[in-house]
């Protein structure tokens, strides 16, 4: 295909050119979040939803209508997310465990989070077991700082867990051919067998309290829409195993600090993403050279106005840091009409952004010493 200025990649593992979210939705055949559901979701949740939620961050799901349904049956969820641990966590992979944890907090429903040490040992040459399994370690402090009740978090380490996992694993990928999993992912001959098998581990998680407790649980999966693919093949594999279908809540991807693309990913240089071990300078640092939406001169942004949907940083106003929505409202507005210059906006944003990691490195130590005993054993 002829490479152009529209042209875009997704999948779990590659991320590319400029991506129209909206088009991914027709693409993946998900379905939107509407204001009907967002508020029916507001309801059950008993109030005011998070920033993401009410700014369409989280956009697009599958079968969330019908795991509502079951929660009001009498039959609750659980939700499902995780992480390859490949290098620090940033600011966009911290999206799906602020939702869980928000969730959690409303309902008391159960986590179930997976650290893939093995995927990303498996894509990743350069690194080793003993760094994957290092970085999960450190990863996870990061993902659970935003607050869980221990008790009901439960952490599948792919290398440590594998006995829960595998039985699952094992059920799934005799389903799964390898012409579905090439059409799905892409794969070519040269890719390891290693790899090829993987999708397989991601789905157990799906299945594994259903196959625990010997009943049906609903299951909910809040990630990057990148991780869409393997999910499809879990749904598709479901059925037949006698597991109900888990159901999703995709969000986009937080656009990088140096312009498109996905908030960096790990091959790129540390200057494309906030990271959460970022200390003040470093914050200022790459919150001053960020990418935004403005115009070349002052005279011509007074004039045209800025462009919100393009910028890194209005991206940042919008997950959380405007937490109130007449401030994210005004912010842009003012942006649009070109009252405000990016250099004000970037000096507003830059304190709050370095509040919030002072906050979160905080609550991270705390996590350290419950961390392990969440860990499932098999
Ligand atoms: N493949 C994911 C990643 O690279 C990790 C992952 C495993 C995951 N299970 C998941 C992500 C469930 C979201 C939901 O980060």
């Amino acid at each position: 295909m002829e490479k152009d200025e529209e042209s875009f990649q997704v999948t779990p593992w590659k991320v590319e050119g400029k991506v129209d979210f909206d088009r991914l939705v027709e693409l993946f055949g998900t379905s939107r979040i509407d204001p009907p559901l967002l508020a029916r979701l507001s309801k059950l949740l008993g109030g005011d939803l998070p920033p993401a939620l009410r700014r369409g961050i989280y956009y697009s799901h599958r079968d969330l209508p019908w795991v509502l349904d079951e929660y009001t049956k009498g039959n609750p969820f659980f939700l499902y997310t995780g992480r390859g641990p490949s290098g620090d966590v940033h600011l966009g992979h911290l999206l799906p465990f602020e939702l869980c944890s928000f969730i959690q907090q409303r309902l008391g429903v159960d986590l179930w989070v997976q650290i893939t040490d093995d995927e990303r040992f498996l894509f990743k040459r350069e690194l080793t077991l003993q760094d994957t399994h290092r970085l999960g370690l450190e990863n996870l402090y990061d993902l659970l700082a935003p607050g869980f009740d221990p008790r009901r978090v439960h952490v599948l380490f792919d290398t440590r867990s594998i006995r829960a996992l595998y039985p699952i694993a094992l059920e799934v990928a005799r389903r799964v051919t390898f012409s579905t999993a090439r059409a799905v992912f892409g794969f070519s001959p040269e890719n390891n067998i290693g790899s090829i098998f993987y999708t397989a581990l991601q789905s157990a998680p799906a299945f594994l309290p259903s196959r625990k407790e010997g009943r049906p649980i609903p299951c909910l999966i809040p990630c990057g829409i990148d991780q869409d693919p393997h999910f499809r093949i879990t749904r598709d594999v479901a059925d037949p195993l006698g597991y109900p279908k888990p159901a999703l809540l995709h969000n986009l991807l937080i656009p990088g600090l140096q312009g498109t693309g996905k908030m960096s990913s790990s091959s790129d240089a540390r200057e494309g993403a906030i990271y959460l071990n970022d200390g003040p300078k470093d914050v200022q640092r790459k919150l001053s050279h960020a990418f935004t939406g403005g115009r070349a001169t002052v005279a011509e942004q007074r004039k045209l106005g800025a462009v919100p949907e393009i910028c890194s940083i209005w991206a940042l106003w919008r997950t959380q840091f405007a937490e109130k929505d007449a401030e994210f409202d005004e912010i842009t507005r003012t942006c649009r009409s070109g009252e405000l210059l990016c250099g004000e906006c970037k000096g507003r944003l830059i304190p709050r952004v370095q509040k919030f990691l002072e906050q979160h490195q905080e609550r991270r130590e705390q996590v350290k010493s419950w961390v392990e005993s969440t860990i499932v054993e098999a």
